[in-house]
């Protein structure tokens, strides 16, 4: 590996310095075994940000975020900011969407997998979640979120209107496809593409799109379809039978939420939002990594946050943006590891905190031959 990968560390408020102090750690360790040079840079953002500087998320901070190789953020915000937030439009209030705005990052990569210490923890029976390993695909910067006109009007017999629009375009949809076949690849799966085609022109586009650049790039890929609806029932069902589940920015907020199930706890999560396809073997510059916790003010300062999604999100980078899985691999064994030997914080109903875990997790990092 030539070349240094340049990272910025944003921790954020409330427990996420915490869990990214206890990823940095790991981050250092595995570039170490696996001869990647890194040159890690800290700031602020969010609440931490606001107190110093007065604004959420500082030019000088988006400007290193576009700079960076990889962006490792915490999470933001708390309720001694809360009545800020609400005061001014969301770029503006809410640091972490201006730095989605200047990473122009769309795709957002959700992995859940049952560990197989944790699935007591899960409200499956074993044998139905044993082995799940599902990536959400996002769409992360179009649809219904983004489409316009949206706004409230007062209609002539005095009731309220308010409407959103959901749209896609050719381009958009193309380029998330290609993200989630890339994706399949690199697991050697298959992708499930949702949509509500029966009922939206905008779903019939993204059923329409995604097959063609399946049949014409992916003809290696395995591809089918699900209506949204029954794609709710199927996989909460039997999750063993999905792998990469590709869906536009609404349904993929849903169905992220659901497949979180069978990895026992909001703490396991991690996400990484890239500008680009993560091609195996060809890193993405600019990617954001974050676990998908928020900033648990309840438990900050306690040292009992659990690293593991932060973890993940490191094992992610090295994957996505630095274009090497078997570090990612090796970051997820010893996850492995560290919960079969029945170590736990306490979201997973154990009693060890953050260093803890960590140490553990280092201590257990060998690379894979
Ligand atoms: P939250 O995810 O922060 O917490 C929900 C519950 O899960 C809490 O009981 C918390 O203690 C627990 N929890 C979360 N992460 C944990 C971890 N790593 N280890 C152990 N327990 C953990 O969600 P909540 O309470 O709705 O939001 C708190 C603040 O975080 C709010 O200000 C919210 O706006 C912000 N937030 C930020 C996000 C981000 O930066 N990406 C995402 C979600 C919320
Ligand atoms: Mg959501």
């Amino acid at each position: 590996m030539s070349g240094t990968f340049k990272v910025l560390a944003l921790g954020g408020d409330h427990i996420g310095p915490e869990v990214v102090a206890a990823g940095l750690q790991v981050l250092r360790q595995v570039a170490d075994q696996f001869g990647v040079a890194v040159e890690i840079e800290e700031d602020l953002l969010g609440g931490a940000s606001w107190d110093v500087h007065g604004t959420f998320c500082t030019d000088a901070v988006a400007a290193k975020a576009r700079a960076a190789d990889a962006i490792l953020v915490g999470a933001v915000g708390g309720p001694e900011w809360d009545n800020i937030r609400i005061a001014g439009p969301i770029t503006e209030t809410d640091g972490l969407t201006r730095l989605r705005i200047e990473l122009d990052v769309y795709n957002a990569l959700r992995p859940a997998r049952a560990w197989p210490a944790l699935l007591h923890r899960t409200p499956y029976r074993q044998e139905v979640v044993e082995g799940a390993d599902l990536l959400v695909v996002r769409e992360n910067a179009g649809g219904i979120y983004y489409g316009e006109p949206r706004g409230r009007e007062v209609l002539g017999d005095g009731q309220e209107r308010a409407f959103e629009i959901s749209e896609y375009r050719t381009g958009e949809v193309e380029r998330i496809a290609r993200c989630a076949f890339e994706a399949a690849r690199g697991r050697g799966g298959h992708v499930t593409s949702l949509d509500k085609s029966n009922v939206m022109e905008s779903g019939k586009l993204w059923r329409e799109t995604v097959a063609r650049i399946g049949r014409e790039e992916y003809p290696d890929i395995q591809l089918r379809h699900l209506l949204m609806d029954y794609a709710l029932f199927a996989v909460a069902r039997a999750p063993q039978e999905f792998d990469v589940l590709l869906a536009d920015n609404l349904f993929g907020d849903l169905i992220s939420d659901l497949v979180a199930v069978v990895s026992g706890a909001l703490g396991m999560l991690p996400s990484a939002t890239l500008p680009a396809a993560a091609r195996v073997g060809h890193p993405v510059k600019g990617g954001l990594y974050e676990p998908t916790h928020g900033s648990a003010p309840d438990i900050s300062g306690q040292g009992v946050a659990n690293p593991i999604g932060t973890i993940l999100s490191v094992a992610m980078m090295f994957e996505y943006g630095f274009g090497l899985p078997a570090a990612a691999r090796a970051i997820e064994q010893a996850v492995d590891r560290v919960l079969a030997a029945g170590l736990a914080p306490p979201d997973l109903g154990g009693t060890d905190g953050t260093a803890t875990i960590t140490q553990a997790i280092l201590r257990n990092l060998h690379p894979i031959p």
